[in-house]
């Protein structure tokens, strides 16, 4: 996915809003783990959908969940991945992309995440897959990350960056960590039309995210970084179903909602869940970015 908007919150007096700590996103996803996992699903990040594959009558969740694997395959095409690489994810979930990658590419994963209760998720989902050998999960900050530097082959963060107040930091991070001239894959969210107030606030109550750059914001920070773009792959029409996956499996899921979270907050979401998919199908971009060190950088 994407991250799943949290229930709705008091809401944010319009006007430009505090930037969002690491610690808030830590708190963020603390809060919203349980519904994460019931609308997300194993992976939280964005599906890559064909034609028709939200037709028929199967579970919404099923459907999401293959078009989230066919992008994990994806990213991992994108990079290269072989057997015996090593790749971090950053900002890793619940593990799932990770577990999916090293079973399929017959590579070890270590992934980091600011959410403790997601690290101890992917940790017990790595041992139920016995694959505790091959991947491991600690917490880590994307902007401070705990590993050593020229250490990776390989380096992801699927859907991670639109929650860094400094992603040119988290960019430089990640080219640290890599091997020199290892690839680098970074997604990021992007803003197709000027957000109003109220649209940064529902950014930031619904999703955790930071302001988001433009494109050409995205570029630059990539150059900042002392990173080039070697593939930039404008996603935003494969994704564009999720929104639809989504509120059907809000739909589908909802009276499991009501019993696990309340009424009240169920109501809440009856309410407010249109228009925050809405807001992510028609203003928001997503872009996949294959990237290297700049050889003099
Ligand atoms: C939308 S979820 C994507 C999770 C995972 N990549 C996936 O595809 O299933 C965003 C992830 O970024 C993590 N995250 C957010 N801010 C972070 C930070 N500063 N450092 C590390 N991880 C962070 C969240 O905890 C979460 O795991």
């Amino acid at each position: 996915m994407t991250s799943t908007p949290t229930a709705p919150t008091a809401p944010t007096t319009p006007g430009t809003p505090p930037p969002l700590t690491s610690a808030d996103v830590a708190a963020w996803y603390e809060a919203s783990d349980e519904l994460c996992k019931l609308i997300s699903g194993d992976s939280f990040h964005y599906g890559l959908w064909q034609q028709g594959d939200l037709d028929g009558p199967r579970p919404a969740r099923e459907l999401a969940t293959r078009a989230q694997d066919r992008m994990t395959d994806f990213f991992c095409d994108l990079l290269g991945l072989e057997p015996g690489h090593h790749l971090l994810d950053v900002g890793c979930g619940h593990g799932s992309p990770a577990l999916h990658a090293a079973r399929q590419r017959g590579i070890e994963v270590t992934g980091c995440s600011i959410s403790h209760a997601q690290i101890t998720e992917a940790t017990r989902r790595a041992a139920a897959a016995e694959m505790t050998k091959r991947v491991r999960f600690a917490l880590g900050d994307a902007m401070d990350l705990p590993h050593d530097s020229d250490r990776f082959d390989a380096v992801w963060a699927l859907d991670s960056f639109p929650h860094l107040h400094d992603p040119v930091q988290g960019l430089r991070e990640t080219a640290r960590v890599a091997r020199p001239g290892a690839p680098i894959l970074v997604t990021f969210y992007t803003q197709r039309a000027p957000a109003t107030d109220a649209e940064l606030a529902m950014c930031r109550d619904a999703f955790a995210f930071c302001p988001l750059p433009t494109h050409a914001e995205v570029l630059d920070q990539v150059r900042a970084a002392g990173l080039t773009a070697e593939q930039v792959h404008d996603l935003t029409e494969h994704i564009a179903p999720t929104g639809i996956a989504y509120e059907r499996i809000y739909r589908e899921n909802r009276t499991v909602v009501a019993e696990k979270f309340g009424t009240d907050f169920a109501e809440g979401m009856d309410t407010t869940l249109t228009d925050t998919l809405t807001f992510l199908t028609d203003k928001t971009g997503y872009v996949a970015c294959l990237l290297r060190s700049s050889p003099l950088s």
